[in-house]
């Protein structure tokens, strides 16, 4: 019964996705787990700078949020709404190490079939392919098993590492949305980028294998 109400309430979760070959290394997704908290924390803290100028501002300062107490109740969040068919919040591994997250979310069916996509990585590993990979098995799992027809991401135009890993992926540029989200201090614009399944030749990943930046596993 349990398996029957997983796959039809939420196709394609929690199925581990990958592994692709990038130039950092071996990337794969699987679902976030407990014991992801002392890597998710340490990663967090050390990489404030890096991670702080792009993400939602939240109620708690940065140390408090990212404590490794704090993670059993972030992480049993992410799951329940992944159980609930909204979601599908995944580790990005490197060579089976957790070095950062991607998420799919506010995942609908029906005539709309549409979900928004979010990623950060450790800034060691950064400039190695690791959120490209980590996004094209995204773009196909979400293509493939959880059966949706669009998704789009939201990139503040100074986000160069970001719009480029976008373009990358084939993400089309809809439009700038004013003042969109609140984000480290003011509310900042973003780009609206998307693909729909129409958009890829056979599927992301091959698309990057084709483009030199990715080999097969
Ligand atoms: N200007 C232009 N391009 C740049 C710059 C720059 N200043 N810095 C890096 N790049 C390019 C790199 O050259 C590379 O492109 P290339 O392969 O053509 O050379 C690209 O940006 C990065 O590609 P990857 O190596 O696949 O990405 P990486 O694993 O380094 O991760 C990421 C990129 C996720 C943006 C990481 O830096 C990060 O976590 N940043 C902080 C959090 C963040 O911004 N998350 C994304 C928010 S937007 C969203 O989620 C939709």
């Amino acid at each position: 019964m349990n398996l029957w109400r997983s796959t039809t309430m939420h196709p394609g979760w929690p199925k581990p996705v990958g592994p692709l070959r990038v130039p950092a290394g071996l990337v794969r997704l699987r679902p976030v787990r407990l014991r992801d908290g002392a890597a998710w924390s340490r990663i967090r803290l050390t990489d404030q700078a890096h991670l702080e100028p792009w993400e939602p501002v939240a109620d708690v300062n940065w140390q408090v949020r990212h404590a490794i107490s704090s993670w059993p109740t972030i992480c049993s969040g992410l799951r329940s709404e992944a159980r609930k068919g909204r979601m599908l919040p995944y580790a990005i591994e490197l060579d089976g190490e957790f070095c950062g997250q991607l998420t799919i979310g506010n995942v609908t069916h029906g005539a709309l079939r549409s979900a928004w996509i979010g990623y950060w990585v450790a800034k060691e590993h950064n400039g190695g392919g690791v959120a490209t990979g980590a996004v094209a098995l995204g773009l196909d799992h979400g293509f493939g098993p959880v059966g949706l027809h669009r998704i789009e991401a939201t990139v503040r135009p100074e986000n160069a590492p970001s719009r480029a890993v976008l373009a990358k992926a084939r993400f089309r540029e809809e439009g700038l949305l004013r003042r969109y989200l609140e984000v480290d201090g003011a509310w900042r614009d973003h780009l609206l980028v998307a693909i729909t399944i129409e958009e890829l030749t056979g599927s992301a990943t091959s698309a990057l294998v084709r483009d030199g930046r990715a080999t097969w596993a």
